[in-house]
């Protein structure tokens, strides 16, 4: 197992400074996009040892003034063009939390003048894109990871460790509630089919279907959304199968809720919960939980024990911060030539390309078998009046 060496019960805190005992060669890292989700980043950017953030972009001036004075980003080092803060400001890191129609420019822009790049999810709109971003890194010589943080959450990073150590038997089936189709398949279904790798490696062939308002899904149901490319209809449910033989099954409702399912037990893993395996045929196993909300733990469910999940506090387990910065912690080791991140630049593709097959075999009525043949993204057939997003990087 690849990163098995993350030691999930000891926490992130304590991970980072183990490895990172004083402060160490601070990377300098400039982040473009100043919006929602780079807050997360700059809280760990601007507290982790190995990382200073020296410099910030956004087209918005207003993000980029309030962005800046909250985490101490210096006038002259705040920029509304990412090219002229890649060009004045000495780098090693570029954190790209923009839109997705973004990140293939602005990585192989950063690639091209020798930085690593860490990059928000969806890690592109197209594969073509996604292919360009890993040529490009790979021609510099420079790292490339993919944000889809919930590699680094304790309690995915846990049932892995389980199932790889044999406390499921065969592990045979994943099922995930999250996302679901329309805009959320790939801003946020991609989390789940990224975690479906982790857990079950890599996929075969996808049987997807798409609804429009409940009614099978037509050409008619393609549209583009702006920054964030094409979609179709506004549900989905999946099924992928794993070239070990594992299946998973997807529909979009609710939370990141995952069922582990293998010949002697399963692990339930929901938002904010987690759940030790639960041995089939012993009703009084003892599970770990920590429920959202208030307090931490419950008392008791069903005829099963609650307890925690080997010394993860609640805090960590319930926050996502924690999981951010397990990310980009390992992405930094990364640059010092430490192993590889938590979720590569493939991987990242990996995740996309499911979402993409989706698609491909709701609209050929068959199964869409992985890698994705011919691999244009399947609706641009079906929305011809749309500038295909590849074209953009030419
Ligand atoms: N990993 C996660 O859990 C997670 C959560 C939310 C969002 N995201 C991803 O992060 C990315 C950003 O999402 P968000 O919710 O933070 O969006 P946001 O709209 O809150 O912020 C994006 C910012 O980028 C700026 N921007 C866009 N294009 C730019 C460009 N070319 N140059 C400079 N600035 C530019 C915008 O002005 C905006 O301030 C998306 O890819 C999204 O899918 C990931």
């Amino acid at each position: 197992m690849a990163n098995e060496d993350v030691r999930v019960s000891r926490g992130v805190a304590a991970e980072i400074a183990e490895r990172w005992p004083l402060a160490g060669q601070r990377s300098r890292v400039g982040l473009i996009g100043c919006g929602r989700i780079a807050r997360q980043h700059a809280s760990v950017l601007t507290t982790h040892p190995a990382t200073s953030l020296v410099a910030i972009c956004d087209a918005n001036p207003a993000a980029l003034a309030g962005f800046g004075s909250t985490y101490g980003v210096p006038e002259d080092a705040r920029f509304s063009d990412h090219r002229q803060m890649l060009d004045r400001v000495p780098l090693d890191i570029v954190h790209i939390c923009t839109w997705p129609d973004t990140h293939a420019a602005i990585t192989t822009a950063a690639a091209a003048r020798g930085l690593h790049v860490y990059c928000e999810k969806p890690m592109a709109l197209t594969l073509q894109e996604a292919d360009a971003m890993l040529a490009a890194c790979r021609r510099a010589g420079v790292v490339l990871g993919i944000n889809h943080h919930r590699r680094g959450d304790s309690r995915f990073l846990r049932a892995r460790q389980l199932i790889a150590g044999g406390a499921l038997g065969t592990f045979r089936m994943l099922k995930g509630d999250h996302g679901g189709g329309g805009r959320r398949l790939m801003a946020m279904s991609t989390h789940l089919y990224d975690l479906f790798r982790y857990l079950a490696g890599d996929v075969a062939w996808v049987s997807g279907h798409v609804l429009a308002e409940g009614r099978e899904a037509t050409a008619a149901d393609v549209y583009e959304i702006e920054h964030e490319g094409l979609a179709a209809g506004d549900e989905v449910a999946a099924q992928f199968a794993f070239r070990n033989g594992t299946y998973a099954f997807h529909n979009g409702l609710g939370h990141v809720d995952v069922e582990l399912t293998g010949t002697h037990g399963r692990i339930l893993l929901y938002e904010g919960a987690a759940r030790k395996p639960w041995p089939f045929g012993d009703a009084r196993a003892a599970w770990s939980c920590y429920p959202n909300g208030e307090g931490g733990r419950s008392g008791q469910q069903g005829s099963g024990e609650w307890e925690p999940l080997d010394g993860i506090s609640y805090e960590e387990l319930c926050h996502p911060q924690h999981a951010h910065r397990r990310m980009i912690d390992r992405f930094r080791r990364a640059v010092d030539g430490e192993g590889t991140p938590l979720c590569t630049g493939e991987d990242g593709r990996a995740s996309l390309e499911m979402a993409l097959a989706l698609y491909a075999s709701h609209f050929s009525g068959k199964r869409a078998y992985v890698p994705l043949s011919p691999p244009e993204h399947p609706l641009a057939p079906l929305w011809p009046g749309r500038k295909m997003a590849n074209e953009r990087l030419a």
